[in-house]
């Protein structure tokens, strides 16, 4: 026995957890996790015309901006201390096509934000830029189609030439989230081709086939024409694959990861921690971010404390990032 009684006897033990919880100056001294502007990434949906903006009804305080309308946003987020966006871009419906070809041209929203982000904030706005190709299939698949289903390689030629079109018009770091085999080392090759070699990959390396993104196939019209992304996207049964895929990834050439969604998948995030040492993200995904959303408007959630506490645990479970619609409010009406 140790002289220490901690057992639930009647006379109280030596040792007494609250002394550590007795003020709030200690509690900040002893606190594991924090939350600040600098872990958070801001989303953004990209609308194809120069002003605009559409609220996107299952996701309220979120909406689609037009060029002009997401610069301002973002001189405004920056003020907040949001350092870093996530691109996604919705081209003209006469746009999209077979192949996702709609993503390569000159006046596509993703590429006309990362030039104009670059020019305007050169490094001190960290530009992710989501490549992948359903907003820009007509079938919003999210490679190409080839009798019924995704034909894994010749997507892959396709997404290396986004990324490149993104990494040439300024993005830090490009962030596949299609879930083909191979396209970290795909996208790496070619961007080393073209003299890339700076521009980084965050990979959505763990990527399940989740109901959580229903509001963002709204927002983004990205929805499956057809069918469901079961044979791309993993799993949600299944860990073990979590760290296979986070190893290629890591090993195709990867300088971060991410495993999305968040929330429902925070003993993933852990043990995707445990398992590499590169930085790791996380996506505080739609459907999450819309739950909170619904409560709080009905009165039954505090909604601050809910959004501290979500991400408060994303980042415990071991994420240095979190990619969270949250991200403004958060920092705006001080909830961290
Ligand atoms: C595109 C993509 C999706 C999300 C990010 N990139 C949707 C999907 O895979 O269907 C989801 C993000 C969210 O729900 O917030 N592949
Ligand atoms: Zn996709």
């Amino acid at each position: 026995m140790t002289s220490n009684n901690t057992s639930g006897s009647s006379t109280p033990g030596r040792v007494r957890p609250r002394r550590l919880r007795r003020t709030p100056v200690i509690r900040s001294m002893v606190r594991e996790t924090v939350v600040h502007a600098e872990h958070l990434v801001m989303p953004h949906f990209l609308l194809h015309h120069d002003r605009g903006e559409e609220a996107i009804s299952s996701m309220p305080g979120i909406s689609r901006l037009g060029h002009e309308d997401f610069l301002r946003q973002v001189a405004d987020d920056k003020k907040l201390g949001i350092r870093a966006v996530l691109l996604f871009g919705l081209p003209a419906e006469e746009h999209k096509d077979e192949g996702g070809s709609g993503a390569m041209l000159p006046e596509d929203p993703v590429l006309r934000a990362v030039s104009a982000l670059r020019r305007e904030y050169a490094d001190e706005v960290v530009i992710f830029t989501d490549v992948c190709l359903c907003a820009y299939t007509d079938h919003g698949h999210c490679g190409y189609l080839e009798n019924g289903a995704v034909a894994n390689d010749p997507t892959l030629v396709r997404l290396a030439e986004v990324a490149v079109a993104h990494a040439r018009a300024g993005a830090h770091f490009v962030a596949p989230s299609d879930m083909m085999d191979g396209r970290v080392a795909a996208i790496r090759d070619a961007l080393d081709d073209d003299g890339l070699s700076d521009v980084g990959i965050l990979s959505y390396a763990v990527k399940y086939a989740s109901s959580y993104y229903g509001p963002f196939r709204e927002a983004a019209d990205s929805a499956p024409g057809h069918g469901d992304r079961k044979g791309y996207q993993m799993d949600p049964s299944n860990v073990r694959e979590a760290l296979k895929e986070a190893a290629l990834d890591e090993a195709e050439g990867a300088d971060m990861l991410m495993v999305k969604p968040a929330l429902a998948y925070l003993d993933v995030i852990r043990a995707v921690r445990h398992n590499t040492q590169l930085p790791l993200a996380a996506y505080n995904v739609s459907g999450e971010y819309s739950l909170v959303k619904a409560a709080a408007e009905r009165g039954w959630l505090d909604e601050a404390k809910v959004v501290h506490e979500n991400l408060q645990s994303i980042r415990r479970a071991g994420a240095d990032l979190v990619i969270t619609y949250h991200a403004r409010e958060a920092l705006q009406r001080d909830w961290l």
